[in-house]
C-alpha cells in the first residue's frame, strides 16, 4: 500500500515521526513540507489529496496545527473524505462509518502517544459497508 503524507510547518516534526512507523510497511510519498519554515497548508493538502485519488483505495495523512485546514482543502477535491481525528475512536469510526481515505492529525492539540494511537487505529480498522456505504455515496455534489 501506497500511503500519502504531508504536513504545513505545524505539522513537520509529527509527520517526521509519524513516517517513521510506516517505514519498511509501506511506500510512503511525502509530499513536503521539508522544515518548521511557514509555509501554506494548501500547498501540501492538494497534492496528497491528488495522489489519493489517483490510487485505487489510495490512502493519505495530512497535518497541520489544527488539522481544519488541511482537511477544508483535502475536502474540496471529489472522492477524498478526509476526517480530522484526535482519538483512536474517531480514527476507528472515520474508517469503519465513512471510509475516510485521509487521515488528519491536529499537531499542537495531540500529543505524540495519541497521535501513534490514532493511525493505528485508523490503519488496523476495516470500512463496514451496508448503510454506510448508502451514506457516503451522497457525500459528493
Ligand atoms: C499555521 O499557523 C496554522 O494556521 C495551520 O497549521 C493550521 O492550523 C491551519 O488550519
Amino acid at each position: 500500500m501506497k500511503i500519502y503524507i504531508g504536513s504545513d510547518h505545524a505539522g513537520f516534526d509529527l509527520k517526521e515521526r509519524i513516517k517513521r512507523l510506516f517505514e519498511g510497511k509501506f511506500e510512503i510519498v511525502d509530499v513536503g513540507t521539508d522544515s518548521s519554515e511557514s509555509v501554506d497548508y494548501p500547498d501540501f493538502a492538494h497534492p496528497v489529496a491528488e495522489g489519493v485519488l489517483k490510487e485505487t483505495d489510495g490512502v493519505g495523512v495530512l497535518i497541520c496545527g489544527t488539522g481544519n485546514g488541511m482537511a477544508m482543502t483535502a475536502n474540496k477535491h471529489a472522492g477524498i473524505r478526509a476526517a480530522l481525528c484526535w482519538s483512536p475512536e474517531i480514527a476507528a469510526l472515520a474508517k469503519q462509518h465513512n471510509n475516510a481515505n485521509i487521515l488528519v492529525l491536529p499537531a499542537r492539540f495531540i500529543s505524540y502517544e495519541t497521535a501513534v494511537e490514532t493511525v493505528n487505529a485508523f490503519f488496523n480498522a476495516v470500512f463496514e459497508g451496508g448503510r454506510h456505504q448508502r451514506r457516503i455515496e451522497k457525500i459528493n455534489l
